[in-house]
């Protein structure tokens, strides 16, 4: 069963096809009108369930859009509607769901949510983002560093703040397309030691440096994300933001990056915070062309995992 549940759990040479495919798609629709349907309709006769236990807007969109391009059907459930939310297990729904549907994404909390669904289903189940994870968004950001720069392997990623769910599938993509990962943000939030023995594990070199402006120095590409995750509590947003002051992306520190050093944020962003509109706006700031690869990426994984 191919499942897309993470990064490091993907084999690194189906990555590279899923992404190669991704970038052929994209290529093929030169230009379309978004709604019009691919020449391929792999999708056809297929029926998606797109399930949402936190807020979304790339994510619910991307999908929803990319499997009517291939010719399938979507439903869009919220997590909160479903019995799930009222306390059917994990299991049973996700048995129950396999009996309807040929493909699960899910966007949920624990990560246990995801691979009991996965455990349980009998079709294949994607990662919508979990608290720890969020491999769709950074199979999107190869393909984007890689449409602007050529191959990532070998290239200098700096991560800026929080070590959170999308750092840790940015560490994951680290060790399996064999680019280097500078984490630079408080200690007190530090990606954890698993994901930074994976890329170590696969011959990546991954820095701590809690000097923002020596992080960057020689970064081909600068990262930002929120500094108050959906999963952190809003009590913490003060502490938070105190902690990650220092490690906010702007004109100064991009100045210290390479010339040509992209960035990228995979959105939705708090301009002024994590972030200046000067560098999200600015002509080395790929963000929306992220957004729109995650259309492009989702469709060829999700293609993978149907083997269609
Ligand atoms: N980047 C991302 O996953 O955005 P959404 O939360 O809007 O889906
Ligand atoms: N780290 C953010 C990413 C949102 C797409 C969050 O989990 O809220």
């Amino acid at each position: 069963m191919n499942h897309f549940l993470d990064i490091h759990k993907t084999d690194a040479t189906d990555l590279r096809n899923i992404i190669d495919n991704a970038a052929a798609m994209k290529q093929a629709r030169n230009g379309r009108p978004k709604g019009a349907p691919d020449d391929d309709q792999p999708l056809a006769g297929h029926m998606v369930a797109l399930i949402f236990e936190k807020p979304s807007t790339r994510t619910r969109v991307s999908f929803d859009v990319g499997v009517r391009q291939m010719g399938g059907q979507t439903m869009v459930l919220s997590g909160s509607d479903m019995q799930l939310g009222h306390g059917e297990t994990i299991a049973d729904t996700a048995r129950v769901m396999s009996r309807y549907v040929d493909l699960i994404m899910i966007r949920t909390f624990d990560e246990s949510v995801l691979t009991e669904m996965a455990e349980y289903a009998s079709v294949p189940v994607i990662n919508g983002l979990t608290d720890r994870t969020h491999p769709c968004q950074i199979m999107a950001d190869v393909m984007t560093f890689e449409e602007h720069r050529g191959p990532i392997a070998g290239k200098k990623v700096v991560w800026t703040g929080d070590g959170n769910n999308v750092c840790a599938s940015f560490l994951h993509a680290a060790g399996q397309f064999g680019f280097d990962l500078t984490f630079t943000g408080p200690a007190q939030l530090d990606p954890e030691e698993e994901f930074i023995g994976f890329a170590r594990s696969k011959g990546s070199q991954v820095v701590i440096e809690r000097d923002a402006g020596k992080a960057v120095a020689g970064a081909d590409l600068v990262v930002a994300d929120t500094w108050v995750s959906m999963h952190d509590a809003q009590s913490s947003r003060e502490r938070r933001h105190n902690l990650l002051r220092p490690y906010q992306v702007n004109e100064r520190l991009m100045a210290q990056a390479k010339p040509d050093a992209l960035f990228m944020h995979c959105l939705p962003a708090h301009r002024e915070e994590e972030v200046t509109s000067e560098v999200m706006d600015g002509p080395n700031s790929v963000i929306f062309d992220e957004a729109e690869n995650r259309l492009h990426a989702q469709k060829a994984i999700m293609r993978w995992c149907l083997g269609v």
